[in-house]
């Protein structure tokens, strides 16, 4: 199992101004803890409650008819380009980056044990999608259009490129070479899937966008490259039942979501890092990043007074950000918990050369990358424990999809409980929905030309 060290937020480490008599807090915030978890368990199958992406490492009926797809069209693309944003691509983007080989698009086919390579558009900057479509042929190119509501602008427009691009290529053909995920009602794109035959699969009732990695929306393109997503159900499954466990002190994700409460709360550190050791896991941050974003920035509480709360999430990664943000983290104001992510054994190891012995640089040579990496961490934990900042560590035992699983699904609970905490609403985004509107306003989608004419007044002022 993933393991959580919190001893460096503790006060007897970092002092009483910046630390937490963690033990204390622990106990005292041990009932609230039990009703919480209690509570999101009792929640998790009633609908309107969005919390259904508890049930997902259990979906046994989606994991089939993913296989199924998956292995129908095995061999029969070179690529897979993923069409979608937020929630619709970020999981997507970190659990691809962390577990298929590094570089994996560069890879010859035989080193790729002739599996696709796999791009995710999640922006719509015209450069780099013009680019990539030069670069993709698209008669080999499988696309994945992934929207829960199936009408957001920046995903649709993207779609309505590449049918076009597509069908001008293959002809009636083009069908084949797209498979949809969104939901089951809503949206515009479901209507145009069942028009044209596309193959679709879909994103579950009450699982929010930055919730549902595990369902189709992530299954499927980690299947379609080859991804073992029986071991990525496995993972979430024993984490789940790890984080049923009511007591704060056996549970990571309560004791996380505590520490990142009480933090924010009682001494003033709104702002949290999450910063792996692994290059591997650098897409995790942007991940997490979104989630606890939008989950926890909220304007109003559950009894509706205006609270404006949330605290801040920051991606850094160890050791790149060593040479960039800790020099603030030491010493700029001491307003963060710094969430590291250590990784116990890599896939490889890498000698450093005994080289330039009688030379500055002499004493690198005969140890290994690894050493120095774990080496880096390690000072860097201590530094900021010496300038008493708060840390924590996060242990992976390896990077597999057992273990990715277990992270990503301990972060979600942990978000989850975090937001109970703080008493808002953690599955909603009117923040997102107001930015998404003005866009449709713009844009002069039917429905929004109210919404259009107050908008020209407004930019004219802002
Ligand atoms: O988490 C969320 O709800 C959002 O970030 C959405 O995922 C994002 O806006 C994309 O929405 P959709 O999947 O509906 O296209």
């Amino acid at each position: 199992m993933i393991e959580l060290n919190y001893k460096n937020v503790d006060a007897q480490v970092i002092g009483e101004e910046n630390g937490l008599n963690i033990e204390e807090e622990f106990n005292n915030y041990q009932e609230r803890i039990t009703h919480i978890i209690a509570d999101l368990n009792k929640r998790k199958d009633k609908p309107g409650q969005w919390l259904r992406w508890m049930n997902l490492g259990y979906s046994e009926e989606t994991v089939w008819y993913v296989k199924e797809f998956a292995s129908m069209v095995e061999g029969r693309f070179e690529n897979i380009l993923v069409l979608g944003i937020g929630g619709s691509a970020l999981g997507g983007i970190a659990v691809t980056e962390a577990l298929l080989k590094p570089y994996w698009n560069l890879l010859t086919p035989e080193q790729r044990n002739n599996q696709p390579r796999i791009f995710f558009l999640d922006n719509i900057d015209p450069d780099s999608i013009n680019s990539l479509l030069n670069i993709l042929d698209l008669k080999k190119t499988l696309v994945n259009v992934i929207t829960k509501s199936g009408s957001t602008a920046e995903t649709m427009s993207q779609y309505m490129i590449v049918k076009d691009l597509l069908e001008k290529e293959l002809g009636d053909d083009y069908r084949k070479n797209i498979v949809v995920t969104t939901d089951k009602n809503i949206g515009i794109l479901k209507q145009l899937a069942d028009q044209e035959g596309y193959k679709t699969f879909i994103v579950p009732d009450d699982v929010g966008g930055r919730f549902s990695v595990f369902s189709a929306v992530g299954l499927l393109p980690f299947a379609l490259v080859g991804i073992d997503i029986d071991e990525i159900t496995n993972g979430i499954k024993d984490m789940d039942l790890a984080l049923k466990n009511l007591d704060i002190h056996e549970n990571i994700a309560a004791q996380n979501a505590l520490i990142h409460y009480l933090m924010d709360t009682k001494k003033g550190k709104n702002l949290s890092v999450m910063m792996p050791y692994s290059s591997r896991l650098k897409y995790v941050s942007d991940w997490y990043v979104q989630l606890w974003a939008e989950s926890l920035g909220k304007e109003y509480d559950k009894e509706g007074n205006r609270v404006n709360i949330g605290p801040t999430p920051i991606k850094a990664l160890g050791v790149t950000d060593q040479h960039s943000q800790i020099q603030l983290y030491n010493e700029g104001p001491n307003n963060k918990v710094i969430n590291f992510i250590r990784v116990k054994e890599f896939d490889t190891t890498l000698e450093i050369p005994k080289i330039f012995e009688y030379t500055g640089i002499g004493y690198l040579g005969g140890k290994t990358i690894n050493d120095l990496l774990n080496a880096e961490a390690d000072s860097t934990r201590v530094a900021l424990a010496d300038y008493q900042r708060p840390t924590v560590t996060i242990t992976i035992p390896k990077i597999n999809g057992y273990y990715v699983a277990q992270l990503l699904y301990m972060l979600e609970v942990q978000t989850a409980i975090a937001g109970e905490l703080y008493n808002i609403d953690t599955f909603n985004q009117p923040g997102v929905e107001q930015a998404k509107n003005y866009t449709y306003a713009l844009m002069g989608r039917s429905g929004y030309e109210d919404s259009a004419i107050q908008l020209q007044t407004k930019m004219a002022s802002v």
